[in-house]
């Protein structure tokens, strides 16, 4: 059964929700799923911006169809490359053979890449630049380049005549949209944030430079509608959402807070992790999150470093390296660039502790990160005669959050 809703004046909603895929580009849990997001325009010209993922390919033609209510489609405008969005191309030049594509120059060798067969159809494109407008009738879409938010080939588009900016995968995020499409229909603070800010840090967050870009440009832009290739569509709050990927893009820290993030065999690292959050709270910070990264995904993990301005890594020494769930975080963090950051050490080490050492070589690699000359050193398991080196550690880290 088709599945459309109107979103603005002749604006139609034709995306779908995958529920069962488990991992988002195979690698990201997506316990709560993840909505590929698609629009038809319905005007004297009618447009299809962009497509969706194939594991919700069947629904999506479905609602294309619908909300085409017989009429042929005119345009396929593609903002994104990515297979999570362009998938359906070669479907919808099947099914609407008259339809043609909009893109921009970096896309047509990704098009022939992705779709060999689909010759005549990508060299017939209607190539777009920064500033180029399509005449739909009533709407006209006006182009913004997004290079490299999150491919080089991305674009947006804006519809003047609603105030809507197709935004690509910037403002999207992880998890299935119920009937409620918009933002101000959920609760968004509470269900969606998380997997807001986790969206975008693993997808996005290595690219904050081209984020702020587009920041610049979308602030000259009358924007009454984010609409996103992923989750909910923005049309109230936009300064609140806005102000999030200002802060994300720009690495500052979204909360002046701790997490505290700890790798342990035995239970004797995470003991001493547990020992400094108490402390943490005993001396007055609040919401000290605890993650063991054995459990929690890497990218919850990124995310949260995401959030907090304080990071204490605790270790233990494992075959004379770090352990691999911490030292694959510190990866992490170093590909996408985190910055502007402070981290506490806790090291663990039987007969010799060196993961404080090789925390600090990964950490080195940050821009503007600071790494606190107070550490814990345990061997083994803490004990009551280091309580002292607890409470320094405490101190110097609650120092950073309440200076
Ligand atoms: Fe949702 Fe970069 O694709």
């Amino acid at each position: 059964m088709y599945n459309i809703q109107t979103i603005a004046p002749d604006i139609v909603y034709v995306g779908a929700s995958d529920r069962r895929l488990a991992k988002f580009e195979n690698l990201f849990p997506i316990p709560r799923g993840v909505s590929y997001n698609s629009y038809v325009i319905l005007d004297e010209k009618t447009a299809l911006m962009d497509t969706a993922d194939a594991s919700v390919g069947a629904q999506f033609l479905e609602n294309v169809a619908a909300a085409l209510n017989g009429r042929g489609l005119d345009y396929l405008v593609i903002d994104h490359m990515e297979p999570d969005h362009a998938a359906m191309i070669e479907a919808v030049l099947l099914r609407w053979p008259g339809v043609q594509i909009v893109c921009n120059a970096k896309t047509v060798p990704m098009l022939k890449a992705f779709f060999p067969g689909d010759t005549a159809a990508i060299d017939a494109a209607l190539l777009v630049k920064e500033g180029d407008t399509l005449e739909l009738g009533k709407h006209s879409l006006s182009f913004v380049m997004a290079p490299m938010v999150h491919w080089p080939e991305v674009m947006m588009a804006f519809d003047t005549a609603t105030g809507t900016l197709f935004s690509a995968d910037a403002f999207g995020t992880f998890g299935a949209l119920g009937g409620s499409l918009f933002a101000d229909e959920v609760n968004f603070e509470r269900d969606w944030l998380d997997d807001a800010r986790r969206y975008y840090a693993n997808i996005v967050g290595k690219y904050g430079v081209q984020v702020q870009n587009v920041l610049k440009k979308a602030a000259g832009l009358a924007i009454q509608t984010i609409a996103p290739l992923h989750g909910p569509i923005w049309r109230k709050d936009l300064a609140w959402f806005l102000g999030k990927y200002d802060l994300w893009s720009r690495w500052e820290a979204e909360d002046k807070g701790v997490v505290v993030l700890y790798g342990s065999l035995y239970g004797n690292t995470s003991s001493a992790a547990e020992a400094v959050a108490a402390q943490l709270g005993a001396r007055g910070v609040a919401n000290v999150k605890v993650m063991d990264l054995s459990v929690a995904d890497v990218s919850e993990a990124v995310s949260e470093c995401w959030r907090a301005s304080t990071i204490v890594l605790a270790s233990p020494t494992y075959n004379g390296g770090l352990y691999p769930p911490v030292a694959a975080l510190l990866d992490d963090l170093q590909s996408l660039g985190l910055q502007n950051r402070t981290f506490a050490l806790i090291e663990n080490g039987s007969w010799a502790p060196m993961s404080a050492r090789l925390m600090t070589a990964k950490l080195e690699g940050l821009k503007n990160c600071t790494v606190l000359e107070t550490k814990l050193t345990v061997r083994g398991a803490l004990n009551a005669a280091q309580d002292a080196d607890v409470a320094a550690l405490a101190d110097a880290v609650a120092q950073t959050v309440k200076a």
